[in-house]
């Protein structure tokens, strides 16, 4: 079991965002920002996580579900009181406790781990995760004595013009000792200019007591930006997308444009795949090795082999194999699964259908519901009429089957092996193995109707 224990805070309004969602879920990289912070708590090695929720806590808690236990601020009298409300939900867990915010999504594990280390080493009661702003404007600032011990944490609204002029602030991340933490936190008060009962006020009383607090400077200033408005928003987006694509490069990815390229957190592609301009690659998809993806391109929760092409497209929620090849302009949506070296072409729908190895939809082409063999060709313009106004019903096309151009093939029905569908028809009954199956009117040329008609 791990000695470390995440208590996140994030029962703030956030009312610089202007908006009826909280905070902390607002999306970076494709996830609620919360969502990064506990990432970042549990890859440190946080066995257990506690969100404290206030505004929109039904909304968090619908969001996150149960990866994390909750602890509910109604309302949010400052930080101290805020990890106050989670002492119940900490119950009898002796080890450090993770203090976080909910709304520092560019925070790196690593980070917390080399903070957790550092207390763990000092055998200290806190410490602090500090930064040395250009402008330290609106943070607690870090005090510390003439031998640099920290002495205590003054917010802005309370310090005075001597305190204001350091530089190293407070970015409201903290390990703490936990019989220590709550100890302390019995002894604040709200004697202060924003009347709230400050976390900060646990480490000048800790040093009173004698007990260590220490102090870690955070590599990367970018990791303690706090989310406050849409512009800081945009911001963490950038940065957060930077780091992405960094990372796909650094493991041989080629992105032809990353400043036109959109990559969430979450997403993995392999190497030798290159990235056109204008692509987007979100939740939870998966790109195989030597895959051409783009221009124009936006796959969502899409897993995608080795070796294909996809460009001018948009997937969502379906699975590709290797060496296929679509686009442009193909719409895969949920549960498409295209099995290996099929080829899909221009203006083509495919919905919750399976299609066998080889098989070519090239054009102009609705494919619901269906069930394609291997090396199956289907014309272009076949639709598969999947529904009666009631009810989906599935249409099976068995290997080597063959559809003719602009067929309507009306669900329930089956298309057996090597069976061929004549152009222009209208299918409603079964074609069975190597038969031709025909359902359009016979032609009939009236000779002379042209001159006829012009008399
Ligand atoms: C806090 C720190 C400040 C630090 C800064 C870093 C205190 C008193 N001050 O200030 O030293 O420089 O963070 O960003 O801790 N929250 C609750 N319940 C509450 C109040 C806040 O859950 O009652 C949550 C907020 O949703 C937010 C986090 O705690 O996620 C920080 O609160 P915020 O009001 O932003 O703190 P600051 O005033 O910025
Ligand atoms: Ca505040």
């Amino acid at each position: 079991m791990s000695d470390l224990m995440a208590v996140i805070l994030a029962a703030g309004k956030g009312t610089r965002m202007k908006s009826a969602l909280p905070k902390v879920l607002h999306q970076v990289g494709g996830r609620p920002m919360v969502q990064h912070v506990i990432d970042a708590a549990v890859k440190a090695g946080a066995a257990q996580n506690i969100v404290v929720i206030g505004f929109g806590a039904d909304q968090v808690r619908d969001c996150l579900g149960d990866q994390t236990e909750y602890a509910v601020q109604e309302q949010q009298l400052g930080t101290g009181h805020a990890i106050l409300q989670a002492k119940k939900a900490i119950g009898d867990f002796s080890g450090t406790i993770l203090v976080l915010c909910g709304d520092t999504p560019l925070l790196r594990s690593e980070t917390l781990k080399a903070l957790f280390q550092a207390h763990c080493q000092n055998q200290a009661e806190a410490t602090v995760l500090t930064a040395r702003l250009p402008n330290p404007t609106g943070y607690g600032r870090v005090i510390r004595d003439d031998k640099g011990q920290v002495l205590r944490i003054v917010e802005q609204k309370d310090a005075s013009l001597a305190e204001l002029a350091c530089d190293e602030v407070n970015t409201g991340i903290y390990c703490f000792q936990k019989a220590a933490l709550f100890s302390a936190l019995d002894q604040i008060t709200c004697e202060n200019q924003q009347g709230e009962y400050y976390l900060t006020d646990v480490l000048e009383i800790l040093v009173a007591d004698g007990s260590r607090v220490g102090a870690v400077p955070v590599g990367d200033n970018q990791e303690m930006l706090g989310i406050n408005s849409r512009v800081q928003l945009a911001e963490a987006e950038k940065i957060l997308r930077s780091r992405t694509l960094t990372e796909l490069m650094d493991n041989g990815v080629t992105i032809m444009d990353p400043a036109s390229t959109f990559v969430d957190a979450g997403v993995s592609v392999g190497p030798d795949t290159v990235i056109y301009p204008f692509t987007w690659l979100e939740g939870s998809t998966v790109i195989g090795a030597n895959c051409q993806i783009g221009p124009n391109t936006r796959l969502q929760n899409a897993v995608i082999g080795d070796d294909t092409t996809i460009h001018f497209s948009y997937g969502h929620d379906c699975h590709v194999g290797d060496h296929a090849t679509l686009g442009p302009y193909v719409h895969l949506r949920p549960g498409a699964d295209l099995g290996p070296g099929v080829k899909v072409g221009n203006f083509v729908e495919v919905k919750n259908s399976h299609v066998g190895a080889n098989s070519k939809l090239p054009h102009l082409s609705y494919i619901g519901d269906t069930d394609i063999g291997e090396r199956v060709n289907i014309g272009c313009g076949t639709v598969t009429v999947n529904y009666d106004g009631l009810k989906k019903h599935r249409t099976t096309i068995e290997d080597d089957a063959f559809i003719g151009c602009n067929s309507n093939l009306v669900a329930p029905v089956t298309v057996c092996k090597g069976a061929y569908v004549g152009a222009g028809s209208t299918i409603t009954k079964e074609v069975p193995a190597h038969a031709l199956g025909v359902a359009r009117a016979r032609q009939t040329n009236l000779t002379g109707w042209v001159d006829k008609r012009i008399k």
